[in-house]
């Protein structure tokens, strides 16, 4: 094992790091630059609790070495919204859907993705991405609803 330093941007801030060459993304991200709003769930790839963007791609920081993403563009739940919340926060919000809230951020991270890529999202495609994230405490059904809702509402005319 070795010493790493790399060069990252993490929610529009560039990054120098000092990294052991086993360091995950999700370690890094929580234990050495602070930002706790990822998760650590299952750490072997399987409940999506941990999930953040690399260069816009929703990836599993719990499996994902740091060193992978030298150079590269990391999103958390800490970089989505601003003043206002996303629409998809808000529509977590508004149905409720952050029920004890540990799977959330992955949620969110992941469905942004799902819209910006896709902002015309079937039901079956939301239904598809959901699919990545684990919820362990009470359900799917305020988490589906509060999907349709941010992509009707990223729909709307303004
Ligand atoms: S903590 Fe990464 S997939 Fe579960
Ligand atoms: S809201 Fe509790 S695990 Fe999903």
């Amino acid at each position: 094992m070795s010493d790493l330093v790399l060069d990252l941007t993490v929610n529009g801030d560039r990054q120098r790091v000092l990294v052991r060459s086993n360091t995950t993304l999700l370690d890094l991200l929580r234990d050495q630059l602070g930002l706790t709003g990822t998760k650590a769930g299952c750490d072997i790839g399987d409940c999506g609790a941990c999930t953040v963007r690399v260069d816009g791609e929703p990836r599993l920081s719990c499996i994902t070495l740091a060193a992978e993403v030298d150079g590269r563009a990391v999103t958390t739940i800490e970089g989505i919204g601003g003043p206002e919340l996303h629409p998809v926060q808000q529509a977590f919000h508004e149905h409720v859907a952050a029920q004890c809230g540990f799977c959330t951020p992955g949620f969110v991270v992941n469905l942004v993705a799902l819209f910006e890529e896709h902002p015309d999202a079937t039901d079956e495609q939301i239904t598809e991405a959901l699919g990545a994230n684990i919820c362990r405490c009470t359900g799917y059904t305020k988490i589906l609803a509060a999907a349709q809702q941010a992509r009707d509402a990223q729909k709307a005319p303004s």
